[in-house]
C-alpha cells in the first residue's frame, strides 16, 4: 500500500493528524538557525504536512517563517499544515499553561496550533528559567497535580488556540490520572513517546489504542546521537542486521522499514533529518510502498 503526503488517522476529537510527521528537534551545533528555516521548507516541498516542534527546541520563529514562507508562495495553505507544539516542564502550573501557549503563538506568528502537548510528565520550579538549578548544580522540581495543567490545556482549547490537545512521555499511570479525572472534558487524542524496534512499547500502545489515543514514535530512526545524549557504544538502530535483512528483501532503505513497521502497527511516526537522500532528491514523498 502506498502512503500518500496527506495520508491521516482521525484522532479521538474528530481532527485529523498526517501518519508521518517531521521531526525539528535536534539539540546540536550542525542544525542552525537557517538550516532549520531550509529544512522545514524542503520537508513541505517534498510532502511532509505534520510539522513537530517544541518551545524548548528553541527554533520556533525559524519554524513559524519555514511554514509562512511555504503559505506565501502558494505551495500549501495554512489549513494542510499540522503543527504541534509543546508546553515546557517550567510552565505546568495552570496560569502558565496559556502564556507558554501564547509566547510559542507569538513566535511563530501563527494564530492557532493544531496540536498543544505536555511535553513531560515531570515539573520544574515555575518561572522563565527554562532549566532551574538549585546552589549545587541540581534541577529545581516542582509539584503541580497534572490533572490541574491538564484543564488549562482544555481551556486553551475553548480558547481556540489549539485545535487538539495531547501529552507526551506519559506512562500508562500517568494517562490513567487524566482519563480518570472528575470533569474530564477532552480525552489527550495522543501520547507522544520514543518508540521504534529497539523499544516497541507493546503495552502502552495497547493501552492507548483501547483509550483511542493515537501513540505517536519518536526517535524512530534510532535519533541523531548526539554525544552526552546518547551513548555511543549502543548498537545503531539503522545497522540492526535483522531490519537490513528485511530491507534488501523488500528493496526498501532500513529507515523506510523502521518507518514502516510503526505505521502498520498502527502509530504515527515521527522522522528527523537534515540530508536529501535517496528517492527524497527525486520523489515527491519519502517511497514507503
Ligand atoms: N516528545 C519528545 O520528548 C521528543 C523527544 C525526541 C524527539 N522528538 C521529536 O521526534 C523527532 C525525531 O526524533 P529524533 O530527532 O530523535 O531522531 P530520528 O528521527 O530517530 O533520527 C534522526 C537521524 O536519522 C537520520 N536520518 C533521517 N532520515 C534518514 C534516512 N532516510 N536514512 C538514514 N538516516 C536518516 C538523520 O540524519 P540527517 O539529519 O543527516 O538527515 C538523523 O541523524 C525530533 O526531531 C522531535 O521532533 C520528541
Amino acid at each position: 500500500m502506498a502512503l500518500k503526503p496527506d495520508s491521516y488517522v482521525v484522532l479521538n476529537d474528530g481532527n485529523k493528524m498526517p501518519v508521518i510527521g517531521f521531526g525539528t528537534g535536534a539539540n546540536t551545533a550542525k542544525y542552525t538557525k537557517e538550516l532549520v528555516v531550509e529544512c522545514t521548507k524542503v520537508a513541505i516541498d517534498v510532502g511532509y504536512r505534520h510539522i513537530d516542534c517544541a518551545f524548548i527546541y528553541g527554533n520556533e520563529v525559524q519554524i513559524g517563517q519555514a511554514i509562512r514562507s511555504k503559505i506565501a508562495d502558494g505551495t500549501v495553505k495554512r489549513e494542510d499544515i499540522f503543527y504541534t507544539g509543546k508546553l515546557w516542564n517550567n510552565n505546568h502550573t495552570p496560569e502558565r499553561v496559556r502564556l507558554g501557549l501564547e509566547k510559542s503563538l507569538k513566535d511563530l506568528q501563527l494564530d492557532y496550533m493544531d496540536l498543544f502537548l505536555i511535553h513531560t510528565p515531570v515539573e520544574f520550579k515555575p518561572g522563565d528559567d527554562l532549566y532551574p538549578t538549585d546552589e549545587n548544580g541540581k534541577l529545581v522540581f516542582h509539584n503541580t497535580d497534572i490533572r490541574e495543567t491538564w484543564k488549562a490545556m482544555e481551556a486553551c482549547r475553548d480558547a481556540g488556540l489549539v485545535r487538539s490537545i495531547g501529552v507526551s512521555n506519559f506512562n500508562r499511570r500517568q494517562l490513567e490520572l487524566i482519563l480518570n479525572m472528575p470533569g474530564l472534558k477532552y480525552k489527550p487524542v495522543c501520547n507522544q513517546v520514543e518508540c521504534h524496534i529497539f523499544l516497541n512499547q507493546s503495552k502502552l500502545l495497547e493501552f492507548c489504542k483501547s483509550h483511542d489515543i493515537v501513540l505517536v514514535g519518536y526517535s524512530v530512526l534510532g535519533t541523531s546521537r548526539i554525544e552526552g545524549w546518547i551513548d555511543q557504544n549502543s548498537p545503531k538502530l539503522l545497522e540492526d542486521p535483522v531490519l537490513n535483512t528485511v530491507a534488501k528483501k523488500l528493496n526498501r532503505s532500513p529507515a523506510q522499514v523502521a518507518l514502516r513497521y510503526l505505521l502498520q502497527r498502527g502509530c504515527v511516526v515521527l522522522a528527523k533529518s537534515i540530508s536529501l537522500r535517496g528517492s527524497r532528491k527525486t520523489s515527491k514523498f519519502l517511497t514507503l510502498t
